[in-house]
Parts: structure tokens; sequence; C-alpha cells
């Protein structure tokens, strides 16, 4: 729980979250972690005051470095010190109200790796009193975010409130290197990289309520920083998206200037088509491999060559998506309009999904399960 001048909220918080709720989640070991960029209004000498009373209350007062950096520091703390099995985000001004938390631990217990206390589902909200342009805004805002990253199926990318397991997931994120650290922008980052590492993730709903006292942190600034994330998160997946393409470009250039070398030579007709091809196919698996799916390379003779005999499948896929609806345009059509038809099934069929299978299946780059909502509002 990372704190900046909440002197007048932390005391409240900590009796409600440590005091009433912590006692109800009976089956998990519950730590509060006050994070505080050393306040200058004295919210650290409140916790340490309550410190007396609650055991399971820890402090750590640090340099003010901007929500992600203080964030990183917790995580660090939360994983070496405390020996913590997953760690949660959440804010101290009482908008996370402390009744939210149990569920997102049963959510974990019941084998979630990344559960997200969203606004943006059946039994999550945001604030009432909000003016219509700040709802709008905040659902826009995250719309875009889901888009951009491609993660249509989450649904609130931006909350403040998550959990995230330890092992496999926190612990395979470079924590240093994460985007924006002195901003709280630094969440969509994070979110992205847990996504990626999760086996698991889960929705659980969150009432967002009003802040009463003191004042938000978060302005224009953060919002364009974390606008900023997400575009260039989104970007590097595009990045791939144009390797792929140019690989193919290239498999088909290899595949008709050996054609044409293949028909010079007077090979039979099915070897030259065969061969030709079957060259195109080497290509873009070694350079998809090596260059457009890098981070998720291949190796070791094995893997190489089961995956070899896979891509092979999926491109006999791609063949049987040509026969079939190059007979159905032939049908439709008519045979004049071949190659007016050929571009139109490579781009719109064939390269989708040739795109969808290395990703879900050869490189297995996406996981694309989004994740499991769980709607019962919390009592
Ligand atoms: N340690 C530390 N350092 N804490 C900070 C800092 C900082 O630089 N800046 C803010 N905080 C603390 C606040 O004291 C509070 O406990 C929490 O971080 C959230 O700050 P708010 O200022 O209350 O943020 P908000 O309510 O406007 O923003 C909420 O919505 C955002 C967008 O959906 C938060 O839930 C954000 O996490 C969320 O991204
Ligand atoms: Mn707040």
């Amino acid at each position: 729980m990372p704190t900046f001048n909440e002197a007048e909220n932390i005391g409240p918080m900590i009796e409600e979250l440590v005091g009433k709720e912590f006692a109800k989640i009976t089956n998990a070991d519950m730590h509060l972690l006050v994070v505080d960029a050393n306040s200058p209004d004295g919210t650290a000498k409140v916790v340490q005051e309550k410190q007396r009373k609650f055991k399971r209350l820890h402090l750590l007062v640090k340099k003010k470095a901007g929500l992600g950096a203080d964030y990183i520091a917790g995580f660090k703390y939360a994983m070496s010190k405390l020996k913590a099995d997953a760690v949660m985000e959440m804010d101290a001004d009482g908008q996370h109200p402390p009744r939210f938390v149990k569920p997102m631990v049963e959510a974990y217990l019941n084998g979630a790796d990344y559960v997200i206390g969203s606004r943006y589902i059946t039994g999550g909200s945001i604030p009432k009193e909000w003016a219509f342009f700040r709802k709008f805004v905040s659902f826009t805002g995250n719309l875009f975010i889901r888009l951009v990253l491609l993660k249509p199926r989450l649904h609130d990318l931006t909350t403040g409130f998550r959990l995230t397991k330890v092992k496999g997931v926190l612990d395979q994120i470079d924590l240093d290197s994460i985007m924006e650290p002195k901003r709280f922008a630094y969440k969509v980052d994070l979110l992205y990289q847990s996504v990626k590492n999760a086996k698991n993730v889960k929705e659980v709903p969150l009432e967002f309520v009003p802040r009463t006292k003191e004042k938000s942190k978060f302005d224009t600034r953060e919002m364009i920083s974390t606008f900023k994330v997400a575009i260039i998160l989104g970007i590097k997946d595009k990045a791939k998206f144009l390797k792929f393409a140019t690989v193919g470009f290239i498999g088909y250039l290899v595949n008709a200037s050996t054609l044409l070398l293949f028909t010079k030579r007077q090979f039979p007709g099915p070897l030259a088509w065969g061969f030709s091809t079957e060259l195109a196919i080497i290509n873009n698996f070694i350079f998809n491999n090596i260059w457009t799916f890098k981070s998720e390379k291949i190796t070791g003779l094995q893997k190489l060559m089961y995956k070899f005999l896979q891509f092979n499948m999926t491109s006999a896929g791609a063949l049987v998506i040509q026969i079939v609806f190059g007979s159905l345009s032939d049908i439709l059509f008519g045979v004049a309009y071949r190659q007016l038809a050929l571009p139109f099934i490579i781009l719109f069929l064939v390269l989708p999904y040739n795109y969808f299978m290395y990703n879900m299946v050869i490189w297995k780059s996406w996981k694309l399960r989004g994740a499991k909502k769980i709607n019962n509002p919390i009592p």
C-alpha cells in the first residue's frame, strides 16, 4: 500500500483492513506493508503508532521516487524480507474498500495467479458521483488500452487493485526495467508483463468509491503517460506482425525464384512445386524463429524438429484454406477472377491464419485466454 500524504486516511484504513478484514481471511497469512514516500504530513508516524497494536503491519519509508518505483521497492521488500507468496496493490485512501480484499485472495487460493480488481465488470463500479466527463474518460481510456494492447477480454487495465502471485509471475519480471517507474503508467507495463506470465488470470469486481479526504495525485500528465506506455507496448506487438509479413514476403520470393530455377532445370511438375514450396516453408520457419519470434526462440534439435513438423502441418492448413476458398471463388466469380481472388485470400485469410497459428501454436507468444470473470457481487 503506497502512501503519500495520507495521514488522515491511513489510520482508519489500517483499522479496517488489518483489524477487521484480515481476521475474516482465515486460510491465508495476511500482512500489510505500507510504503511511504517520506510524506511530510506524518503518515509514517501514524503507521508506527498502529504497529504497536498490529503485528502484521510493516512499514517501509523511502525517498519519494514515484508510484511505480515505490511499488517496486515494496514488491522487493515483500518478496525478500516477508517471503510473500503473492502481493497485492491497493490504495490507502479508502477508494479500494477493504472488503474487496477477501474475494481477491479467494480467487488466488482457488488457483488464479493474477487477479484484477475490476471496475468494469458486473458488480464493479466507478463512483456514481463522478461527472459524466470523468466517467467517459475513464471508460474510453480503458477501452482504448484494451484495444491497442489486444486485450479485449480484460476489462480493467488501469486499476490500482490487483493481486500477483510471486512464483512464476512477479519473479519472472525484471522490475528494474519497468516502463515509467515514476508514474502511475507503470501499472500498464506491469499488467502487460504479468498477464504474459500468468497461467490463470481472473477478474474480480471492485467498487471504486470516491475519495473523501486529501486529494488525488493522478493528473493529466499521468493519463498521457499511461496512454504512451499502452501505445508503445501495442507497437511492440505490431513490430512483430511487420517482421512476420516481411518474412512471409521473402518466403514468397524464395518460392517464386526456386520454382523458376526448377522449371528451367526441367524438374517434373510436382517436384518443382513441392521443392520450391518446401524451401519457402523452411525459410519462413528459420527467419520467424530467429527474428520475428526471437523472444520465444525454439532451440534444441529435438524441439526444432518437432516444431518444424508442426509448422509444416500449419502450412498444410493454409493450403486447405486456399483450395476451399479458391474453389469457392471459382464457383462464385468464375476462373477469370482468379488473379484477383488470390491476393484477397492470402491477405484476409492465409495471413491472419498463419499469424494466429504461429502465435498460438508454434511459438506460443499469445495467451488469449483472457480472464475468467467472477461476477457474484460481494456481500
Ligand atoms: N509511495 C507513494 N509514492 N505513494 C503514492 C505516490 C508516490 O509517488 N503517489 C500516489 N501515491 C499513493 C496515494 O497515497 C494512494 O494511496 C495511492 O497511491 C493512489 O493514489 P491516488 O492519488 O489516490 O490515485 P487515484 O485515486 O487518482 O488513482 C487511482 O486510479 C488510477 C487509474 O484508474 C489509483 O487506483 C491508481 O492506482 C489507478 O491507476
Ligand atoms: Mn485515490
